[in-house]
């Protein structure tokens, strides 16, 4: 999702280079030294990893596989990219977080992850720092973007499906548009940032606050939605309460604020032209 957003950012604000995009099928970040020479063999100067094991309940049920993609698969990685002494970018998550803390984490505030994900994802942390010098770690949550299921595009199918939701009104965070995502992480690398930083759109919400507007933006607020518990909920993956990240560095190094979510998914809506004018079109992609 973030992936093809990213590509098409790099490769238009980076035309003095080349930007290649790989995935699963070019390379397979499990398989060790095969995949670390194939990145070897390009001779990069920048790696940018985002693959990962991205289903958060499924890292529940298959810790092995979470760990050898998001900490074993990212090790290969960041070697490739030492290696190459090439510059590492690896995108991390707001879910390395209890959520306990009750204000909007900085990038130095101690991770303490609740689920497989996080800590497959913290442990890929511990790696790129290990093992790439003066790579670039970005935290990023609640993504949504063009390409590949969302939350907005699955409360857009359920609510036209079934005309009700329920949906968690007890995690807090900040929804993001992978487009923003893409831009930030462009500005990072051309000011040649180092260390952590925390990128996502501004203001937060409940994931019940953002199907409401999700709705509403869409012209579908005649779809009722209920408030539910996540313990009600019970998914396998325990998620944290409260993971607002707190993008003040990426302001103070670059300059740059990310809009506030609901302007961004208004724009996402429009853009992928999700409102209910062209109910189909959505489908159609
Ligand atoms: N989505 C979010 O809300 C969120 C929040 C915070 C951070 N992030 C991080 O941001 C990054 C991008 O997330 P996203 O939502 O755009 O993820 P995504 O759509 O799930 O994309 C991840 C990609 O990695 C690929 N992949 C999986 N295993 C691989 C392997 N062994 N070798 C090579 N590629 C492999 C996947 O291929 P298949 O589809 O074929 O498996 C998929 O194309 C990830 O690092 C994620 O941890 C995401």
């Amino acid at each position: 999702m973030l992936g093809r957003d990213l590509l098409g950012v790099l490769q238009s604000s980076f035309s003095d280079g080349e930007v290649i995009g790989w995935d699963i099928e070019e390379i397979d970040i499990q398989k060790g030294e095969e995949a670390a020479t194939k990145i070897e063999n390009l001779r990069p100067g920048i790696v940018v990893h985002i693959a990962a094991y991205t289903d958060v309940d499924g890292c529940e049920l298959d810790e092995k596989k979470a760990f050898a993609v998001n900490a074993e698969g990212t090790r290969v990685v960041a070697l490739a990219a030492s290696r190459s002494q090439a510059k590492m970018v690896y995108l991390s998550t707001d879910y390395v977080f209890n959520g306990n803390k009750g204000e909007p984490y900085l990038e130095n505030d101690s991770p303490d992850p609740l689920n497989v994900y996080g800590r497959s994802k913290w442990r890929g942390e511990h790696y790129v720092q290990e093992l790439a010098k003066g790579a670039l770690i970005i935290r990023t949550q609640w993504l949504y973007g063009r390409y590949g299921k969302n939350f907005v595009t699955s409360v857009l199918q359920e609510g036209r499906e079934k005309g009700a939701l329920s949906i968690v009104n007890d995690q807090t965070g900040s929804p993001t548009y992978t487009v923003d995502v893409a831009k930030a992480i462009s500005t990072l690398i051309r000011s040649d940032a180092q260390g952590i930083f925390h990128v996502a759109n501004s203001d937060s919400c409940t994931w019940f606050t953002f199907g409401q507007t999700i709705l509403k933006l869409s012209g579908m607020d005649k779809v009722s939605v209920i408030p539910i518990s996540s313990e009600k909920l019970g998914r396998p993956a325990v998620r944290p309460s409260y993971s607002v990240l707190n993008c003040e560095k990426l302001k103070k190094e670059t300059g740059l604020t990310l809009r506030p979510w609901s302007e961004a998914l208004k724009d996402y809506l429009t853009t992928c032209h999700l409102t209910i004018d062209q109910p189909d079109d959505r489908q159609r992609r």
